[in-house]
């Protein structure tokens, strides 16, 4: 095995602007672990978006390799759980943070990051689903635990276009919910309808500030990835008991609120994160993903692209343009 290869850096120019360039790399310049990977695939991320653009949140020095997800083999190992050859996730905890990331083709990462392959899903197939499918996993999977079922109404799901809406839309409607999708494109319709959502909104009705602080009773329960005001306005709109499964901040992170709907409609906020799941949990929920709760039409909501239109893509994440999962072959 030559011990080149080639990976797309993220740099910041004198005048403060950022770009990604390819450029060529040795494995010995990648961090210490104990696994070597070889990608072949990533799925592109919001995260991943902000990383590219210079958000010191997420990636404090520069140059930077991104790419919070990868799907691949084992070209080393020191782990003995881990051998030559094995087909693995590897996906959040640090990597393509302050980690060097999948946007290239070989990482190398600590043993306690790395899932085996589930049997019933491809390595493209999990990066399509990727950190997108496994958070909208995550806010069914507690949705469920805190009492919604199926029949009990409908389920709303905001920035239904973007990853985690699109899995969300699509896991949510295999396992019987209505599902309402919230989104701002009307391109989106068609696709959101064949992935099983039952009523499509306009975003703009949930984005008004309202100053009451309850309204109309409507959802059983709620994925949100948009936060700020749509936020709030879900929780008011929360039928009693219900839960929203709160997991992102596409509008602001920042949402106004009142304890009204908790202590008068006895609401639910729940908190998602994917990145620090701890890796058993990783692990039970992508074999979860691999059988009963694999979505379908996973070809469908995906756009393959190469190395050289990592830019192009990255932007249309941050401009809230995207529509599905844009799967990066490597
Ligand atoms: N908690 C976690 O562990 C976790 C994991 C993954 C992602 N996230 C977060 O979840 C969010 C979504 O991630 P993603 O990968 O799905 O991103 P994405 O693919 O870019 O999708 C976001 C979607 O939100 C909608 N949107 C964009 N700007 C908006 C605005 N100003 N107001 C309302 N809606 C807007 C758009 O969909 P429509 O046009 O359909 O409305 C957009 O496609 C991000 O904030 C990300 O950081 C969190």
């Amino acid at each position: 095995m030559s011990n080149g290869f080639q990976a797309w850096e993220v740099f910041e120019s004198e005048s403060g602007k950022f770009s990604g360039r390819i450029v060529s790399r040795e494995v010995d310049q990648l961090p210490p672990g104990e696994v070597l990977v070889q990608v072949r695939y990533s799925g592109l991320n919001f995260k991943d978006a902000l990383s590219a653009s210079g958000n010191r949140g997420v990636t404090r020095e520069y140059p930077h390799t991104p790419g919070v997800d990868a799907a691949g083999v084992v070209a080393a190992s020191d782990a003995d759980h881990l051998t030559v050859g094995q087909e693995v996730i590897v996906s959040g905890y640090d990597l393509g943070m302050n980690t060097a990331g999948a946007f290239a083709e070989m990482i190398r990462v600590p043993a306690k990051w790395v899932i085996p392959l589930p049997q019933g899903v491809s390595a493209r197939e999990s990066m399509i689903i990727g950190t997108a499918g496994f958070t909208a996993a995550q806010c069914v999977e507690k949705l469920i635990h805190n009492g919604l079922e199926a029949g009990d109404g409908p389920v709303l799901v905001t920035g239904a276009s973007g990853g985690v809406g699109i899995m969300a839309v699509a896991l949510l409607a295999k396992l019987g919910f209505a599902v309402t999708a919230s989104t701002g494109k009307a391109a989106s319709h068609e696709l959101l309808q064949a992935l099983g959502a039952a009523e499509i909104i306009d975003r703009g009705v949930l984005s008004e500030a309202n100053p009451r602080p309850m309204q109309k009773q409507q959802w059983a329960g709620a994925v949100d990835v948009v936060g700020g005001v749509t936020l709030s306005n879900v929780i008011k709109s929360l039928r009693y008991q219900a839960s929203v499964a709160c997991c992102g901040l596409v509008e602001s992170p920042e949402f106004p609120a009142t304890v009204f709907p908790f202590i008068l409609r006895a609401a639910n906020l729940l908190g998602i994160d994917s990145a620090e799941a701890p890796l058993a949990k990783k692990i039970a929920l992508w074999q979860r993903l691999a059988a009963d709760w694999k979505p379908d039409g996973l070809e469908r909501i995906a756009t393959e692209i190469s190395l050289d239109q990592l830019a192009d893509s990255l932007d249309k994440i941050l401009r809230g343009k995207a529509l599905g999962r844009f799967l990066l072959r490597l």
